[in-house]
């Protein structure tokens, strides 16, 4: 539990992985009445991780946040530093803490970037503080921070209910290979939801637990579904065009998320123009190893 501390001239220092998540599955089962989705997802996180640097130091409370990627804020705008305001709420956490984000998950792709940072951040203090909070307790900060967070938390497979924090780890599936390609727009989450129709918003049945516990038994995790496909390909003619192009080279294939990332089971080459990453399905027993 302890690995990654490094004390020095009073600091105290934790390094995580904050791995990207692909949604093997995802339907839309109907609206609520606060304007969210209720959804039915399978998250899957992958060996593709950002990395998290937590580091406490005596002084001035006060939190710093830096980040190798210059397009990302590096205030209360970044999750990752709304994360520490949100554990600080709930514990004390005396002094500066400072967070450094290395960014390897591309944004605005329905990976989950921005919500395993958070997630990350969450871990790390929990590990530095002398009066970690509960399980519980971490699950409702991080609820409270965006519908993703929660999952970022155990990581692995994982299916969920609700906004998607209502969590029911699943047996690792096999490491498989995929491939992630983004198309350079990016897509916007909310847009997308937006542009569901009404039938496509549900509202429909969950098909439970049990389901994708006997679909997926034989390490076999197709066939994919993503609600979000029609809309994200009405929204955005290069996710129209790639998820296309997927569909020829003979593996599953699925938009991740809300978009405009995709992925396939498989290592291939990109088409022109999309910039692509090859990796493997992450075990949660590997969730924050670097
Ligand atoms: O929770 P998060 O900040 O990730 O959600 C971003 C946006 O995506 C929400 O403001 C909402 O428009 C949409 N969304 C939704 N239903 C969900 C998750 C997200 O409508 N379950």
């Amino acid at each position: 539990m302890n690995q990654g501390f490094a004390h020095g001239r009073g600091a105290a220092r934790r390094t995580v992985a904050a791995p990207a998540k692909v949604n093997l599955h995802l339907d839309v089962l109907g609206r609520r009445a606060d304007g969210f989705h209720t959804l039915e997802t399978i998250f899957q996180t992958l060996e593709l991780a950002d990395e998290v640097t937590v580091a406490l130091s005596p002084g001035a409370d006060g939190i710093a946040l830096t980040c190798d990627d210059p397009a990302l804020p590096s205030d209360a705008r970044n999750l990752a530093w709304r994360a520490v305001d949100a554990f600080r709420a709930c514990r004390p956490v005396a002094g500066r803490c400072d967070v450094h984000l290395r960014k390897r998950i591309p944004a605005g792709a329905g990976m989950g970037g921005g919500s395993s940072d958070a997630a990350a951040v969450l871990r790390a203090l929990a590990a530095l503080v002398p009066d970690p909070p509960s399980a519980g307790e971490l699950a409702a900060m991080a609820a409270q921070l965006g519908s993703d967070v929660p999952f970022f938390l155990t990581g692995g497979t994982a299916h969920a209910l609700g906004r998607g924090e209502i969590l029911t780890p699943l047996a690792d599936l096999p490491r498989l290979a995929l491939t992630v390609l983004k198309p350079p727009p990016p897509l916007p989450t909310p847009s997308v939801f937006a542009a569901l129709t009404d039938a496509e918003r549900g509202p429909r049945e969950a098909l439970g637990v049990a389901h994708f516990r006997e679909r997926y038994a034989a390490g076999r995790v197709e066939p994919l579904h993503n609600r979000l496909s029609a809309p994200a390909r009405r929204l955005e003619p290069q996710v129209d065009r790639l998820l296309d192009w997927l569909a020829q080279r003979g593996a599953p294939a699925l938009l991740s998320g809300s978009g405009s990332a995709c992925f396939i089971l498989a290592h291939v080459d990109p088409p022109p123009g999309v910039r692509a990453w090859r990796t493997w399905m992450r075990p949660r027993s590997r969730l924050d190893a670097l």
